[in-house]
């Protein structure tokens, strides 16, 4: 029997092959039962044995459930952006210009221009360090953790010849089917859908909690290589290599040696892309050889050696028929417009999103008018344009509703903020049922109940708020139409059951503006009972981890509302959690009572995120950049030398694991 570090690598190894087989290669080799198994066998062990840790292994893809700040990050090379371009001429200017200014022969590599979210991939000795945003070109976020869960970025390079420090620049993105099912549920929950998958991905990509972004499925692809010593002088066989060493990068690229060539390449794209299964909005031309792209430079601005080629997004001339309202739970009042069905990107248009009133001014619409509907990345189509010279007489200006088109209350717009309200949160139906709606969702109550039945419920007055739930008996139900005795049984279990959701769980489930799930969580642990929270002044919430002034002061706004106390008092005593549960509350301590604590550098005992958890388990905070207020540097290996010269400079304690474990011991 081999020892368990070595059944322990065997198992990475293999288990780093198949994600390459899987993800990179589209060829996988076992079937998922069998990667299942394997990978459970690593976990296994991976528990039983802490101390062979890896923050590299394939098992820490899934995402630990911690949240994570992120810290600000210098490039080593700034992130730069291209010009773009949007006609065939322009595209001929570039070529034109490149060939006049090299005067020599050259060939320009055709990429697709993937539409997502930039990214840096730092490797040292063939290992994934960091993963930083683009952010300002200059400094970044530091998404590591999140990236780490991504299955197509290796968290080891293949192969020999890696080389000591390595760059990748590439594009993260949600793929079309994620998103559609993503918007689906987005919906469900009564949750903002994503504009597009691009938005969808840097969304993702900023979560606090890295088990969210494992759950996205986000994928990647590699466009550029950076470092001191590269493999080779040719843009393209750089890609190849990278490819070797296990990165994704397109099958697209082709290197092209005529500018007929590059018209092939635009035009073959322009419509195939639509059958790729992530977006793209262009191709990138970028000259091959990197003796060429020195010799051509920078503007102040982007290469000269590169351009940015945009498909035009795909457009339609319509007619507006009407102006309708949608109220959202919280009483937004979103305009959509009604518009004579047109085809457009293969799909039938009968609506678009109009945003606001401003929207609605900015574009001066009028019954009746012929107007540009647009898709680009967006799956709501967009109007962006009216054909005035078009406009009929008769068309009526829209004027933005004054009254709620549900329940006819006065609306309300708040002084800077573009959205329109209806203040009748209790009386307005799609309020009352976007909040019930909200309550049961999976990862709130998860009752099992979709929205015909609450629908169903609230016109036969069973259902007036969430608590109502509670109180629903065996014969209120069996009376209603075409409801039986299972469908009665199943539901009311449901209802029982979901008092045993967590306190955490139940807090978001309240439906506060602004409380989603990790700022329900951050208050929970905060303030442990409810009670504690609904006695909280605006200062106390301020003073939690990121809280700010907007979330506490919606705090505070619901808990001083008659209905909302009474609702809560009423979901009280039918016993639903509001306390956090004593094995949260056991495994607390306040050994780190007041103590700031930045971690950095590579752990061998513990993953990051686990020594970020313990710290807040004992009362620290955990903070990612350091100040004058920090009062620890929990430093692993490779601690970066700056954040070493800035602790020693501010007279911060700098302290090992060993120091650590000892402390909260
Ligand atoms: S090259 C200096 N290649 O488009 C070279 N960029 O404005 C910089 N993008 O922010 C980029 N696909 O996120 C390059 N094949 C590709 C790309 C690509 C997408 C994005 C990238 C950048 C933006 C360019």
């Amino acid at each position: 029997m081999k020892n368990p570090k070595d059944q322990i690598e065997q198992l990475r190894s293999q288990l780093h092959e198949h994600n390459h087989n899987y993800y990179i290669l589209s060829e996988p080799t076992i079937s998922d039962f069998e990667f299942d198994s394997l990978m459970q066998q690593l976990i296994d062990l991976e528990n039983q044995y802490p101390e062979y840790n890896d923050v590299n292994s394939p098992s820490k893809r899934v995402g630990s459930d911690i949240n994570a700040s992120f810290q600000q990050v210098e490039h080593s090379y700034p992130m730069l952006s291209l010009q773009n371009t949007y006609s065939h001429e322009e595209v001929s200017e570039f070529y034109n210009r490149v060939k006049r200014a090299l005067n020599e022969d050259f060939e320009i590599v055709c990429e697709l221009k993937f539409d997502g979210t930039s990214i840096s991939l730092i490797y040292e000795n063939g290992r994934l360090t960091r993963a930083i945003t683009r952010g300002d070109g200059k400094e970044g976020d530091d998404v590591t953790d999140n990236v780490r869960t991504i299955s197509s970025v290796p968290l080891l390079l293949r192969g020999d010849n890696v080389p000591e420090h390595i760059v990748f620049r590439g594009e993260i993105l949600l793929p079309w089917s994620v998103f559609k099912q993503l918007n689906k549920e987005r919906e469900q929950q009564n949750e903002p859908p994503f504009a597009n998958p691009r938005n969808a991905a840097s969304g993702t990509l900023k979560q606090l909690n890295p088990k969210i972004v494992a759950s996205r499925k986000l994928d990647s692809y590699i466009y550029f290589m950076l470092g001191d010593v590269l493999p080779t002088g040719s843009h393209f066989e750089n890609l190849k290599v990278a490819s070797k060493w296990g990165l994704k990068v397109s099958k697209a690229n082709k290197k092209c040696t005529s500018l007929q060539e590059v018209y092939e390449f635009l035009a073959h794209w322009d419509v195939e892309r639509e059958n790729l299964p992530v977006a793209t909005d262009g191709v990138v031309l970028k000259v091959d050889s990197l003796q060429q792209q020195r010799n051509l430079g920078f503007t102040s601005k982007f290469p000269r050696w590169a351009i940015a080629y945009k498909f035009s997004a795909e457009q339609a001339i319509t007619k507006l028929e009407s102006v309708t309202y949608q109220v959202g739970r919280t009483g937004a009042v979103t305009p959509v417009a009604n518009l004579e069905a047109v085809l457009l990107s293969g799909t039938t248009v009968r609506r678009a999103s109009l945003y606001n009133e401003d929207a609605i001014l900015a574009l001066d619409l009028h019954i009746g008018d012929n107007v540009y509907v647009e898709k680009g990345g967006e799956i709501i189509p967009k109007i962006t344009a009216v054909d005035k010279d078009a406009r009929q007489p008769e068309g009526e200006k829209i004027i933005f509703a004054t009254h709620c088109p549900a329940c006819s209350a006065p609306l309300v717009r708040d002084e800077g903020e573009s959205a329109h309200y209806c203040p009748n949160a209790t009386g307005c139906p799609p309020q009352i049922k976007g909040r019930i709606e909200h309550f049961v969702s999976r990862k709130a109550m998860n009752i099992t109940v979709g929205p015909e039945t609450i629908s169903l419920l609230f016109d036969n007055k069973l259902l007036h708020d969430v608590a109502d739930l509670y109180d629903l008996t065996y014969s209120d139900l069996i009376n209603l139409e075409r409801w039986g005795e299972t469908s009665t049984n199943n539901l009311l279990q449901s209802i029982e059951q979901s008092k045993s959701v967590s306190y955490e769980r139940a807090l978001f489930a309240l439906g506060i503006r602004f409380v989603g799930e990790t700022v329900a969580a951050k208050l929970a642990h905060a303030f442990p009972t409810i009670n504690l929270l609904r006695e909280a002044t605006l200062e106390e919430l301020m003073n939690v981890d990121e809280i700010g002034d907007r979330i506490a002061q919606s705090v505070v706004d619901f808990f001083n509302n008659e209905n909302h106390l009474n609702v809560v008092n009423r979901l009280q005593s039918h016993g639903l959690h509001f306390a956090l549960s004593d094995e949260s509350l056991s495994s607390k301590t306040d050994k780190l009572e007041g103590k700031t604590i930045v971690i950095s550098g590579v752990f061998s005992l513990h993953s990051r995120d686990e020594y970020k958890a313990m710290i807040i388990q004992h009362g620290g905070k955990n903070t990612g950049s350091i100040s004058k207020k920090t009062d620890y540097i929990l430093a692993g290996d490779n601690m970066g030398p700056a954040k070493l010269e800035k602790g020693e400079k501010l007279g911060v304690k700098i302290i090992d694991e060993q120091t650590f474990l000892k402390m909260i011991e």
